[in-house]
């Protein structure tokens, strides 16, 4: 099958990139600006933070804070994390335009990252698809682990399956698949997909990469041969889960858009903004540019870029 000739890159690293930022929380201002950039890009869905329990996850704790100080932009869909109809309720308060549910394909992951079992999450998303449903917001639907466990290892890919169509069938519009560990390679990839478009769409499914083993970039190529054409990525590499130990962030969406400008898939996002922003927020957080694309732009002199990459 021939590669996409279009992307949508969903932009993961207010949300996933800064919820597991070791230390002090950082100041909503630096969220609502990091927001504001990514918009200025040419991004055009960006998940900007998560409706869930400050005790579990602190750094999403003035989530209504931060989308009251963004300035939206009218084609920008702004996306929040939502486990339960609490969740729900504060995201419609806050006007997110789109929501979205976080299962597992692994129980244990399940039990520590929200605190039941895969069976027991579907149970609560199905108030908050229903709720959704009537108020028009749409609803995308995670399934995490879907290529190996920190707890358990090993993960069927029926089993990813399984959760896929449940969520499908119960009104997700999109199903983003996470190799929340960063630990597949590609044809470990093509065969969880396989397993997966037997049961959903291919085009209502999306690549959610983290970068762990270095593979995200050969996983990404391996499942848009396969005919995925929607990619989450995070602005200098930002990120990882605090309920995968170990796990870095999620691919660079830096070090995407460079691999897809050269092959000339369209995005409508600028590399040298975001390339901007990437040094941006990783000098505001203090921490290395996890993006390669973002330090290679970024050294001094650099004359090393080539025609492809300014599409
Ligand atoms: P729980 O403790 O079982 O929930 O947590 P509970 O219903 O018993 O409530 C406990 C307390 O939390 C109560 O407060 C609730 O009001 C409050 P208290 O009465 O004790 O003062 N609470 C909430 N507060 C704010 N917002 C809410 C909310 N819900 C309850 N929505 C719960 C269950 C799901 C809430 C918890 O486990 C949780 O918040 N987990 C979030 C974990 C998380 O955010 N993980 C990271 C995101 S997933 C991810 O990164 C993977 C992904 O990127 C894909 C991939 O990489 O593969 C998506
Ligand atoms: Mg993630």
């Amino acid at each position: 099958m021939a590669l996409p000739n279009v992307v949508r890159l969903v932009e993961m690293s207010p949300r996933d990139g800064l919820q597991n930022e070791p230390g002090d929380v950082i100041p909503t201002r630096i969220k609502t600006e990091l927001i504001d950039r990514l918009a200025a890009t040419g991004l055009i869905h960006i998940e900007a933070t998560s409706f869930v329990s400050p005790r579990w996850v602190p750094q999403m704790g003035d989530a209504a804070e931060v989308m009251a100080g963004i300035t939206r932009r009218a084609n920008v869909r702004y996306s929040v994390l939502t486990p339960n109809m609490k969740g729900f309720e504060n995201a419609l308060e806050a006007r997110a335009d789109e929501v979205a549910v976080f299962a597992a394909a692994s129980e244990t992951f399940s039990q520590k990252n929200i605190n039941c079992s895969i069976a027991e999450s579907l149970e609560r998303f199905r108030p908050v698809l229903e709720a959704a449903c009537a108020k028009g917001i749409p609803v995308r639907g995670y399934v995490s682990t879907v290529m190996g466990c920190p707890y358990e290892g090993e993960i069927a890919p029926e089993q990813v399956a399984a959760v896929a169509r449940e969520l499908a069938s119960m009104g997700c519009y999109e199903i983003s698949l996470g190799d929340t560990v960063g630990v597949g390679t590609p044809l470990k990839a093509k065969r969880m997909l396989a397993a997966v478009a037997k049961e959903v769409p291919m085009d209502r499914l999306a690549a959610h990469f983290h970068d762990t083993y270095g593979q995200a970039l050969a996983n990404l190529y391996a499942v848009m041969e396969e005919g995925v054409a929607v990619i989450d990525s995070s602005v200098a590499g930002l990120g990882g889960c605090p309920y995968a130990r170990g796990a870095s962030g999620n691919v660079a969406t830096e070090d995407v858009l460079y691999m897809l400008n050269g092959l000339g898939i369209a995005t409508g996002v600028d590399l040298d903004k975001l390339v901007e922003t990437g040094g941006w927020i990783s000098a505001q957080l203090k921490r290395a540019n996890g993006s390669k694309v973002g330090q290679a732009m970024a050294a001094p002199d650099n004359n090393t870029r080539t025609s492809d990459d300014q599409h």
